[in-house]
């Protein structure tokens, strides 16, 4: 046991390790290596300690797991990580259920103590509720459900009650652990309770979301620690939980909204665009060829990656077209806004995939006072990110935001498809502005097309 303990801390050792090396992108790879080592420790301590009584089940549980892991994380694309995160996650919450749920079912008869019902309840109430909740969020993002928020008569007052409900059975079954129904009242209502938390969530905030309930995860993992009395289950579902909220708050921040609004206020999902809105804007269409005299001519460039050019895959290009410019004498800096594209770290990830320089990368803050001296600000498939309608429109559901001043600059050049809007739905103002021009087109054979015309000129 005392082995087994010293195992786990070593285990915790690597997972804080791990986080930390997390936060940098040129430590990051190895502190992933570091924090997986770290759980290859914990799961060989627990499985050498004596308690387990079938191997054999468990050689086919890791097989298949990590088979159909492995598919999942070759196949899935960077745009879809949020969907694969929301399957982590409720995955598992509904393990710590299921495990918590075992352990009830194995003691119910035998007067188990307040402390094992306790954490128990707690374990399948927050870890049935995060199953059902990341598999709605998982739906919107996947567009399986509505990304629209869907809300009905007093469903406030309706959570509340199911909340209530969930209390009240989880105090009976303390006190009359033998009648099972009062449990599965429990897992059912959890169940519900997941569900209509998360629908009337728009489809823009679900990364939000998904973090909050990996959060959740990690709380039901602890729970579940609690009642295994296992310390490395305890150690890392803490860490889970504790992370998940500190990057909830740090989406919160560079969305400038509350969680309270994020949860409850119903905001996002596919606002569909009038026409007539569209018309209003003076559109500028450039092509290549003269968004090529342009770029000659400038001094200094920022490049604002969005959500479009990860789709695009155009990072790499973007990078060829940074490094031309650079050759010509240009000042090239990149702008990365906190929560440009759909998850965080999105851009600096993209980016460092192409190897872009770190030093070139630049935040909202460090970025924004540059955009006033600076010739041409090219927005790549970015479009909430860099709407001015949120620094003076109440109206809109990104007022607040923090954004990149990139209307500031001389020239803005924007690289999009279409005037179709970004993830909030909403038209960009930014489009119709005298200083801003139009390159439509798929990001990287935009990109492709500027770099042979820069050859040309
Ligand atoms: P968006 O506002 O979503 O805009 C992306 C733009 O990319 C679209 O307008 C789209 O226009 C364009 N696009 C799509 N495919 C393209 C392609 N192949 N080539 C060129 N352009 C393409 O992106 P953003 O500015 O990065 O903002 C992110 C949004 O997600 C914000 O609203 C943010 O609040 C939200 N969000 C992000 C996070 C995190 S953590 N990142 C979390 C929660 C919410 P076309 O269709 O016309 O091409």
């Amino acid at each position: 046991m005392e082995i087994t303990n010293i195992a786990y801390v070593v285990g915790a050792v690597c997972f804080i390790l791990g986080i930390k090396m997390l936060s940098h992108p040129r430590t990051a790879r190895k502190g992933n290596g570091i924090a997986s080592l770290g759980m290859l420790i914990a799961i060989v301590a627990t499985l050498t300690a004596g308690e387990v009584l079938d191997f054999k089940m468990i050689g086919i549980a890791i097989l298949i797991g990590s088979i159909i892991g492995g598919i999942i994380a070759q196949k899935i694309e960077m745009t879809q990580m949020p969907q694969m995160v929301a399957i982590f996650n409720g995955l598992g919450g509904g393990a710590s259920a299921l495990v918590a749920s075992a352990e009830f079912f194995s003691q119910y008869n035998q007067e188990p103590s307040t402390f094992l019902l306790v954490t128990i309840i707690l374990s399948v109430f927050i870890g049935t509720l995060t199953l059902t909740g990341s598999f709605i969020a998982f739906g919107k993002l996947q567009g399986f459900i509505s990304g629209k928020p869907i809300v009905f008569p007093a469903q406030q007052l309706f959570n509340a009650l199911v909340l209530i409900s969930i209390f009240t059975l989880g105090y009976f079954i303390l006190e009359n652990p033998l009648d099972l129904n009062l449990f599965y009242g429990v897992l059912l209502a959890s169940a519900i309770l997941g569900i209509t938390l998360t629908i009337p969530i728009g489809g823009a905030d679900m990364p939000v979301v998904i973090s909050l309930l990996n959060s959740y995860s990690g709380i039901a993992a602890a729970a579940t620690g609690f009642v295994l009395m296992n310390n490395a289950l305890i150690i890392s579902g803490a860490l889970v939980g504790a992370s998940g909220l500190i990057l909830t708050q740090i989406m919160c921040k560079g969305m400038n909204r509350s969680l309270q609004n994020v949860i409850f206020g119903a905001v996002g999902g596919d606002v569909s665009v009038s026409s007539g809105d569209v018309q209003e804007l003076n559109i500028k269409s450039y092509s290549t060829e003269e968004a090529a005299m342009i770029f000659d001519a400038a001094e200094k460039i920022v490049i604002v990656p969005g959500y479009g050019l990860a789709v695009a895959q155009a990072q790499h290009a973007a990078r060829e077209v940074g490094e031309w410019l650079e050759s010509q004498g240009k000042t090239v800096l990149y702008a990365i806004h906190p929560v440009a594209g759909r998850m965080p770290g999105h851009m600096n990830v993209l980016l460092a995939e192409a190897n872009i320089p770190y030093e070139q990368l630049k935040d909202l803050d460090e970025i924004n006072p540059e955009f006033e001296d600076c010739d041409v600000a090219l927005i790549l498939g970015a479009n909430d990110v860099v709407n001015p309608a949120a620094r003076h429109d109440k109206s809109s559901p990104i007022f607040g935001m923090p954004i990149l001043n990139v209307d500031k600059a001389r020239t803005v050049i924007v690289n999009k498809r279409s005037m179709n809007p970004g993830f909030a739905g909403i038209q960009n103002e930014l489009f119709g502005y005298d200083n801003t021009i139009m390159v439509f087109g798929d990001a990287k054979d935009m990109l492709n097309k500027l770099l042979s015309d820069f050859k040309e000129l």
